[in-house]
């Protein structure tokens, strides 16, 4: 009878495993299934958003070319619009068509060139923007910028 029990509980044990071992590749599988689910979910996810991108990507490019020659231009114009905050021309000089200590530059690109806009940026008192006075605007910047830093601004002050 002792030897009995002592038989029947390591059987008992050795069928509680076998359960516990098929529960265990039921779940193994679960998750695994899961993963894929989810792995076709963020794949699905991340295409739409890439046709989205090209959707609207391409729309926003194409305006932005349509006056500007090549994608070149339009990263040129964003380094002139980090540089104008950076070194701070913003403090006196607006985009939204009101003028500050300087004049805004709105329809600046309109209405001068890139040479007109070089000077005044290299040369401030060569030629004066009518109703402002000399020697508001510093005559550093021939020094502390460099031609490419040069090249982006005018580019960006040339596409308002
Ligand atoms: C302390 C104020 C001040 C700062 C800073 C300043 N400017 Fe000016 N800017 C002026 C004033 C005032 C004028 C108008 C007088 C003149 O033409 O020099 C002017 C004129 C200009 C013009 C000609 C505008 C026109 O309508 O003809 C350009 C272009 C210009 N600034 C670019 C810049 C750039 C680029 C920077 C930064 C790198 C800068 N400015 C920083 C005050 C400033």
């Amino acid at each position: 009878m002792t030897t009995d029990t002592k038989n029947d509980v390591p059987n008992s044990e050795s069928e509680g495993e076998d359960e516990k071992s098929f529960f265990a590749r039921g779940v193994l599988l679960g998750l695994f299934g899961g993963a894929l689910a989810a792995i076709l979910v963020i794949s699905i996810f991340a295409s739409v958003l890439s046709l989205v991108d090209d959707v609207f990507g391409s729309s926003t490019a194409a305006v932005a070319d349509s006056n500007e020659p090549p994608t070149g231009e339009a990263s040129l114009i964003a380094t002139g619009e980090d540089l104008a905050t950076t070194k701070g021309c913003v403090g006196c000089h607006s985009t939204d068509g009101l003028d500050g200590v300087g004049p805004t530059w709105s329809g600046l690109g309109a209405t001068t060139d890139d040479d007109y806009i070089r000077l005044s940026i290299t040369d401030p008192n060569a030629d004066i923007a009518a109703g402002f006075a000399p020697d508001l605007m510093p005559a550093i910047y021939a020094d502390t910028l460099s031609s490419d830093d040069l090249d982006a601004l005018v580019a960006y002050i040339g596409s308002l």
